[in-house]
């Protein structure tokens, strides 16, 4: 009887089969995420040049997985405890199909009955309480001070800085307003929705002294299912002010793409970005002003003798400042862009950015791979898709250098938490103007950002893209202070029912 003959040929294409998928398989699995863990554990340690070990970074090498013996936890990070405040608010946040001020019906989330939420006003130097109370959000909530450097524990991320707030439950921040600007809330559990959905609202920061200015009128701009609004309504929003009356427009931009916004037929400038005075802001006229997502620009202007002012804030939205009754015409969009590259006059910075302790890269580009069990196309940072991204390490005191690059065919608001920033440089070119001072930063496609900060508020802060969906695809990571403990989990919370879901 002949030997059974070996079925050569499909063996072969078997094994040829599974050459292929076998490590597809493998990069599947591994992408694929325990439902809990700890932010400090993702990734890899970047220690930019500075001193360190790879462990050295919070509590990587901790027993109980997330938690190290010795070290602060970014719980004691906190605001003052003890003392009445100056400013003290009381936020009910619900899911509800509510009306626009101008009357179109949304559905989505309210702060106090209303999208955008109360805008908040504190003077620099204010004990600021805000109390979150989740009436009926399910998912759970928080609210995030963005670009206000709060300590820490104060800073309102889930699973980083705290628990969501459940339904039902209520959660206390206090801070002292650390600077003067223009600043927003918002929710950092499951951001991309809640914000989205309406989950915001204005924090004005006021210098010490008295108003500088005749009318001040904060403008966050949002998109509610397709309809862009002004603090709210869609079309022109009015602004009644006297002839001759000098105006601060803060614009906010609460959208995940960046605004376009102009002045029609009347000179300005740009008094503020991202809450930080410019220095020195010349006259501007014919210029677009793009406003990052999550950015904010303050505009001061002087409504002219004859007439009234519009700003333009796309999408049909418009502000309109002057005595009543005046109507000026929508105008073009102007060719031009205003560059804060070289605006304004120099002045010595509070740190030397020169010789930097670390040297930090957030190359950003998009690649073929899976996150979290998903195959796609996904953004990149340092050629590394979520949750392999670097963790940024740092000690106290350190001046940190970073470069943010993008050629991922798209644009990325991108936000440190905690922090200001200076811009050194975009592609290649140095910043001559006034110190321009970010939290949220456009880079485009293409472009280079050199930025500089102080690392001087301990703790454990998100470094991500404000397109918050853009975050949720996985364009995070984080800043973490050595000697912080990190005592928070995504994907879990000290609450039944409520996971971490920052993003
Ligand atoms: Cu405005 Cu991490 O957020
Ligand atoms: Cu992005």
């Amino acid at each position: 009887m002949p030997a059974a003959r070996v079925p050569w040929r499909p063996v072969v294409g078997v094994a040829a089969a599974l050459v292929l998928v076998l490590p597809l398989g493998f990069l599947w699995w591994t992408s694929r995420l325990p439902s809990t863990y700890s932010v400090m554990e993702m990734g890899y340690v970047d220690l930019g040049g500075g001193p360190g070990t790879a462990q050295s970074s919070g509590d990587r090498a901790g027993h109980d997985g997330h938690g190290m013996a010795g070290g602060v936890s970014v719980a004691e990070l906190t605001g003052p405890r003890q003392g009445g405040p100056d400013v003290d608010v009381t936020l009910v946040a619900r899911k509800q199909s509510f009306r626009l001020a101008s009357g179109e019906e949304v559905d989505g989330y309210t702060i106090n009955g209303t999208s955008p939420g109360p805008t908040i006003r504190a003077t620099v130097g204010d004990l600021v309480q805000v109390t979150l109370v989740n009436r009926d959000v399910t998912s759970g909530a928080t609210l995030h001070w963005h670009g206000v450097d709060v300590p820490n524990a104060e800073d309102g991320v889930a699973g980083v800085t705290q628990d969501a707030v459940p339904a039902g439950g209520r959660h206390v921040y206090r801070f002292v307003a650390p600077h003067e600007g223009t600043y927003w809330y918002h929710s950092h559990q499951v951001s991309h929705q809640q914000v989205r959905g309406g989950l915001f609202g204005v924090l004005v920061i006021d210098p010490a002294g008295p108003p500088t200015v005749d009318v001040d009128f904060a403008v966050p701009v949002h998109t509610y299912d397709g309809r862009r609004t002004v603090a709210g309504r869609t079309g022109v929003t009015r602004v009644d002010a006297a002839a001759g009356s000098a105006v601060r427009l803060r614009i906010v931009n609460t959208d995940n793409g960046p605004l376009r916004t102009w002045v029609s037929a009347t000179p300005f400038r740009v008094l503020a970005i991202d809450g930080y005075d410019i220095n020195g802001p010349g006259e501007l006229s014919d210029r677009v002003v793009v406003v990052p997502a999550g950015g904010r620009a303050d505009l001061g202007l002087a409504v002219p003798a004859a007439g009234s002012v519009r700003v333009e804030l796309g999408a049909g939205t418009a502000v309109v400042v002057g005595p009543p009754g005046r109507r000026p015409a929508r105008s073009p969009e102007p060719a031009a862009e205003f560059d804060q590259l070289s605006y304004g006059s120099p002045v010595a910075l509070p740190f030397d950015p020169s010789s930097p302790d670390r040297r930090f890269e957030y190359r950003i580009g998009r690649r073929i791979g899976f996150v979290d069990g998903r195959p796609g196309f996904w953004w990149s940072i340092n050629g590394h898709l979520w949750p392999e991204v670097p963790m940024y390490s740092v000690v106290e005191g350190d001046v940190v250098r970073m470069t943010i690059s993008n050629t991922s065919g798209d644009v990325h608001p991108m936000h440190l938490h905690g922090h200001h920033a200076v811009v050194l440089s975009r592609d290649g070119v140095k910043s001559t103007g006034s110190p321009w001072w970010v939290d949220s930063v456009n880079v485009g496609d293409g472009e280079t950002y050199v930025i500089a900060f102080l690392a001087d508020n301990p703790g454990v802060w998100m470094d991500h893209c404000h397109n918050l969906q853009h975050a949720s695809e996985g364009l995070v990571a984080h800043l973490a202070y050595e000697g912080v403990r990190e005592p928070y989990l995504v994907g879990t919370s000290a609450h039944e029912d409520t996971n971490n879901e920052p993003e």
